[in-house]
């Protein structure tokens, strides 16, 4: 499918829940957030109808977010489905591999071909303080589990301040080189201030030739992570929520008041 720009469209990115185990200060806020209802949570079989509505319209990669993906009930069985579908070639998923080294080996197991992991230092108190908790051990074996497991490719995601050349980033970076996985470093952006970058390394942030669409954990349809603007499927119905955001997909992104990272799966 193609948007009004002209852009192949073929990249859908899913939600899954907005719920996370860790609380990294760039992301939330320390008292938490404020979580979705239950019952507005879709239910895999939503999921799968998104999912079958969108292979019909060209979506032929697809990535697993949330939240923290891994604390969703049932996400195993959930990624077996959606690779069970012959059309996806691609299967993805972002965490922050705190539950990773149990993970890893069923994952791959069902069907998940690539991962991308969390990673912005290598230094234990550090780690725990951006995560607000987290324990890099755990990660670090989550990263193993993942190579062991036979996902292909494994890379971090490093959110850096500025530039790569941070002390953290270069550890993360020698870190990667080290055990071979490619690292990407992410620029921390503001959605609110339309603070945004392209991500080094990586397809995303770059307009021109952004190629992707957005589930939400709740049911809606975004076209760009850096706009308000979202269709629900259960207002709409899965076939008109998917045509309005490819149709009103934005030649470029502004300002998100609304969205979080948390929400939208980055
Ligand atoms: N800026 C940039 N990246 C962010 N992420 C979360 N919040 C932000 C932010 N404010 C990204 C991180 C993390 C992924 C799940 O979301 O790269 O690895
Ligand atoms: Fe959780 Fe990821 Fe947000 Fe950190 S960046 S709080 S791991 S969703």
């Amino acid at each position: 499918m193609f948007d009004s720009y002209n852009r192949r469209i073929n990249y859908l990115r899913i939600s899954v829940t907005d719920r996370c185990n860790l609380r990294c200060t760039y992301c939330m806020p320390a008292e938490g957030i404020s979580l979705m209802q239950h019952s507005d949570i879709l239910s895999f079989e939503e999921i799968m109808e998104v999912v079958d509505a969108a292979i019909v319209l060209g979506i032929d990669k697809i990535r697993i977010t949330g939240g923290e993906p891994l604390v969703r009930k049932g996400i195993v069985d959930l990624v077996k489905m959606i690779a069970s579908k012959k059309a996806i070639v691609d299967l993805g998923m972002t965490t922050n591999g705190q539950l990773l080294e149990k993970y890893a080996q069923p994952l791959k197991d069902v069907g998940l071909h690539r991962i991308n992991i969390s990673l912005d230092t290598l230094n234990p108190e550090k780690y725990s303080q951006i995560t607000r908790g987290g324990k890099i051990d755990a990660v670090l074996h989550g990263i193993s589990a993942s190579v062991e497991a036979g996902l292909s490719p494994v890379k971090i995601n490093c959110v850096i301040q500025k530039s790569p050349t941070e002390p953290d980033a270069l550890e993360v970076a020698e870190y990667g080189l080290k055990h071979g996985l490619k690292v990407r470093f992410i620029r921390q952006m503001d959605l609110e201030k339309g603070e945004f970058y392209i991500v080094d390394g990586g397809s995303g942030g770059d307009c021109a030739t952004c190629n992707r669409l957005r589930l939400t954990a709740n049911g809606m349809i975004k076209p760009c992570l850096f706009n308000d603007v979202e269709y629900s499927i259960r207002q709409l119905g899965v076939a008109k929520a998917l045509q309005s955001a490819l149709g009103n997909k934005p030649s470029c992104g502004t300002v998100n008041r609304h969205g979080e990272f948390y929400n939208i799966g980055g």
